[in-house]
Order: C-alpha cells, then structure tokens, then sequence
C-alpha cells in the first residue's frame, strides 16, 4: 500500500495510519512460527485467518470492547490498492498495546506441556500430577507471556508478573477477558466438533484507558485446533493450525543456535 503512512511491519500483518487515530490492518500470506518467518506464503492465508477473526468478533460480542471502527479498508485505499485490501484487512481503532501475550489453555501443549514437565505449574499456575501431554485441565487457565522485542523469544510469566508490568487492574481484566472469551469459543467450537486446546489474545488501551481486545483473534496462527473424534491424550496431532511449522522449526539444527523458543526466563526480574 503506498497511499498511507506505514507504521509497522510485523511477522504476518502490516499496518498502515489511517489519519491520527486509526490504523489499516492489512493481513499477509506470510506464514511465521517462533521468531522465524517462513519463505513460502500460503497463498490466501490472511483473507482465511481475517474472515475467520471477523467471525469470532461476532460470535463473542459483548464481552469486551473490541478495536473494529467498522469502516470499510476499501474506502480507506486508492482505488487501485482495493485488490490488495479486498478481505483481508481492517480499519482499526489505534490503541496502546498491553504487552502481554494472553494465553487461555484448557489441554496442556505446547510450552504448557514443556513447564508442566519441568515443575508440575505453568506460568505459576500449579496443575495436579500426572497429567499427560493434551490431557484437559480441571479448569482453563490463563498463562501470559511478557511480549519480548523483535528478535526474541516471548517469555512465559507468572500473573504475579503481569500485575508488576500493567498493574492490577488491568492485570485483572485481562485475565478474566481472556478466560472469558476462550470459554465461549470452545463451547462454541465444541458444538462443530473442534476442541480448541488453547489461544491467545491481546488487548489495548484506548484513548479513554479502556481495555479493548485487538488483533486477530481465534485463527489457526494464535491457537491450537484439535478435531474432537480424532483426540487421544498423550498425542499431539492433528492439529489443524501451524503446529506442524512449529514442530518442523524445532528440528532445524539452524534454529537450535537461538534460544529455545520460549523456555521461561527471567525477563522481568532484570
Ligand atoms: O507455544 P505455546 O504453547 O505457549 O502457545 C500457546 C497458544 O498461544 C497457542 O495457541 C499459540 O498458537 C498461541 N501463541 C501465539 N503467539 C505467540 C505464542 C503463542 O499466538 N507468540
């Protein structure tokens, strides 16, 4: 897009200003997992993920103010930029963003699965012993991440940590948005026969310090989709979402010279 200001370039998205307050998500076909953005697009991915984004705003309005201005991205570009938006961007609300990854896990992957191993909690959060890779928690449980900067792994952190970084209040809110919306998309999934093992949200602060859930939210990028009658504990797949990127990442000998992606660490002790 050359008619409007970029702002940021991130791993997948693009964003663009829409005069002082607003901002043109545009969604790519870029495909990345842990820090690394993979060279071949999936041709159409950001029309799927944003249809599916705009779906899930939908289906869970009402539980927390979301940042769509509801204007159409078409109207925002030069007439011939309209292909470049055409289902796969939104005109946003420009707020603060709260850095923090909020997870909400109701079965125990991925770096839940990793933690758990290590010392029987995630992200603080002590589980009963015993459990197996994908088994369902008693309860879903909320298990931020600290947002690191580009180039670096995200941290798992305890609520502790996120009531140090944004303070209570809004530690709170957070948490209890977060545990809010991934109930409801499960029951909601469940009914389709997908369980949803877990996700993550974000959120920002508007003009007015009010929290507002933005992003993508409930796509195969930021959450985990298991098929219901395919479901075994102790086994990971299928997994209908970028998983298999992942696990394919991790046996890269090029990759292990960086960190392990998202071993927790002491990011907000320095
Ligand atoms: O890797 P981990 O088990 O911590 O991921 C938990 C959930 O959060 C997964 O659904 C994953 O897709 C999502 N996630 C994300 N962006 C990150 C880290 C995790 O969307 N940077």
């Amino acid at each position: 897009i050359k008619s409007l200001p970029l702002v940021y370039r991130g791993k997948v998205r693009d964003s663009y200003a829409v005069g002082e307050d607003k901002l043109l998500i545009v969604a790519s076909d870029r495909i990345s997992a842990f820090d690394v953005i993979l060279d071949d697009p999936i041709p159409n991915k950001g029309k799927i993920l944003t249809g599916l984004t705009d779906f899930w705003f939908k289906e869970l309005d009402g539980i927390v103010p979301n940042h769509l201005t509801g204007i159409d991205p078409e109207s925002v570009v030069a007439p011939e930029e309209r292909d470049q938006v055409k289902g796969r961007a939104v005109v946003a609300k420009r707020l603060k963003p709260i850095l923090v990854e909020c997870v909400a896990r109701g079965y125990l992957a991925g770096s839940g699965w990793k933690e758990y191993q290590q010392n029987g909690t995630v992200c603080g959060v002590k589980l009963p012993a015993g459990l197996k890779q994908s088994e369902k928690l008693p309860e879903p449980i909320f298990t931020p991440a600290a947002k690191a900067e580009a180039g670096h792994h995200d941290e798992n952190v305890s609520y502790e940590q996120v009531v140090e970084l944004v303070g209570p209040e809004i530690a709170e809110k957070i948490r209890d948005y977060t545990l809010r919306l991934y109930k409801k998309a499960a029951d909601y999934a469940a009914t389709k026969g997908i369980i949803i093992a877990d996700t993550k949200f974000e959120f920002g602060l508007d003009e007015n310090g009010t929290v507002v859930l933005m992003d993508e939210i409930l796509t195969p990028d930021s959450s985990r989709f298991w098929p219901a009658d395919q479901y075994k504990v102790g086994q990971s797949e299928p997994s209908f979402d970028k998983q298999f990127i992942r696990d394919w990442l991790e046996t890269q000998p090029w990759n292990k010279k960086a960190p392990a992606p998202r071993a927790p660490a002491e990011i907000l002790q320095k």
